[in-house]
C-alpha cells in the first residue's frame, strides 16, 4: 500500500519500523484546520494497515509549536449544529489514534494548546522539549475543549488540576507538565528526537500483541461517558455571542469583551 497524498503532514518511514509524522503548517503554528484533521485520519489509517510500521512519533514542524490548537478562523464560522458535529468528528479522529494497535509517542516541541494539547493527550506517551507550553485556552475564546480534552486531562492530572487548567485557560510549562504527569520526560530540542526513537525502539522489541493489549487495558481504566456531553456543550457555546466575540478578538489581535450571553 502506498502513502496517502497529504498537504499538511510529512510522513518519514524509517527502516526500523518507526514512522515520524510531522504536522506541517508552520505559518499558522501547525493549527488544525479541517483538512489537516482528515489527513490525520488518513495517515493513521495507513499506519494501522501497514504491517512494517510498529510505532509512531508525532510532532510539529519548526521549533515553536507542536500544534497551537484548532484553526480559530474556521471555528468562528460554527453554529450549534456544525459545532457539535465538528467536536464529535474531532473526538472520533483522536480516539482512532488512541485506539491504534501500535504505540504513538507525542513529541511536544513547543506550544501544544487547545486541540494540540488534546491531540497530544490522545497519544499513548508524551515527551516534551524544554520550551513546551501545554494548555487548554478555549475559555478565553468563549468555548470549551471539544476534542476530548475535558475527558482526557482529568484522567492524566486529576480533577483539581484539570479544572484549574481548563477554567483559567493558562498553560503549564514543561517542568510543571512533567510534575503533574502530563508528560513523562523533558529533553533539549537537540536530543528529543533521539530520545523518542530510543523509547519507541524499546517498546517495539516487545511482543506486538502484548503491547496492543496492554494499551487497551490501560485505556480501559478511564471512564468514557463524558465525550458526548462535551460535544453537546461545545455546540451550545458555538451559538453564543461570547464565542463570536472570543474568536473574533483573537483574529483581530485584541482583548475579548465577554457579555455573558
Ligand atoms: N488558529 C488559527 N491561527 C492560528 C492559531 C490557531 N489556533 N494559532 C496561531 N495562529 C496563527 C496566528 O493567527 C498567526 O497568523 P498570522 O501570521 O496570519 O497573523 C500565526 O499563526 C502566528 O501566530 P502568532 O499569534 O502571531 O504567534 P505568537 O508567537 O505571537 O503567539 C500563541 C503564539 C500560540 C501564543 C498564539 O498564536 C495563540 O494564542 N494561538 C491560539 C492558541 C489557542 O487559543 N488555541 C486554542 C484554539 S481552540
Amino acid at each position: 500500500m502506498s502513502q496517502p497524498a497529504l498537504n499538511h503532514l510529512l510522513l518519514d518511514e524509517k527502516e526500523n519500523g518507526i514512522i515520524v509524522v510531522t504536522i506541517n503548517r508552520p505559518d499558522k503554528l501547525n493549527a488544525l484546520n479541517g483538512e489537516l484533521l482528515e489527513e490525520l485520519r488518513s495517515a493513521f489509517t495507513y499506519i494501522e494497515e501497514r504491517s512494517q510500521i510498529k510505532a509512531t512519533i508525532l510532532t510539529g514542524s519548526g521549533d515553536k509549536a507542536f500544534v497551537a490548537g484548532a484553526d480559530i478562523k474556521e471555528l468562528r464560522e460554527l453554529n450549534r449544529q456544525t459545532g457539535e458535529k465538528l467536536s464529535s468528528n474531532g473526538q472520533q479522529i483522536f480516539s482512532f489514534i488512541e485506539q491504534s494497535s501500535k504505540p504513538v509517542i507525542a513529541l511536544i516541541n513547543g506550544y501544544a494548546l487547545g486541540g494540540g494539547a488534546e491531540l497530544a493527550m490522545a497519544c499513548h506517551i508524551r515527551i516534551a522539549t524544554e520550551n513546551a507550553l501545554i494548555g487548554l485556552p478555549e475559555v478565553s475564546l468563549g468555548l470549551i475543549p471539544g476534542y476530548g480534552g475535558t475527558q482526557r486531562l482529568p484522567s492524566l492530572v486529576g480533577i483539581s488540576k484539570a479544572m484549574e487548567m481548563i477554567l483559567t485557560g493558562s498553560p503549564v510549562n514543561a517542568e510543571e507538565a512533567e510534575r503533574f504527569g502530563l508528560v513523562s520526560s523533558i529533553h533539549s530540542s537537540e536530543t528529543v528526537m533521539e530520545e523518542a526513537v530510543n523509547l519507541a525502539e524499546k517498546i517495539i522489541k516487545n511482543g506486538p500483541l502484548a503491547v496492543h493489549k496492554a494499551m487497551q487495558a490501560v485505556l480501559a481504566s478511564r471512564p468514557d461517558h463524558g465525550f458526548t456531553k462535551e460535544a453537546v456543550l461545545f455546540g451550545q457555546l458555538c451559538e453564543t455571542e461570547d464565542f463570536k466575540e472570543g474568536t473574533s478578538a483573537f483574529l483581530e489581535k485584541r482583548k475579548a469583551e465577554f457579555k455573558n450571553r
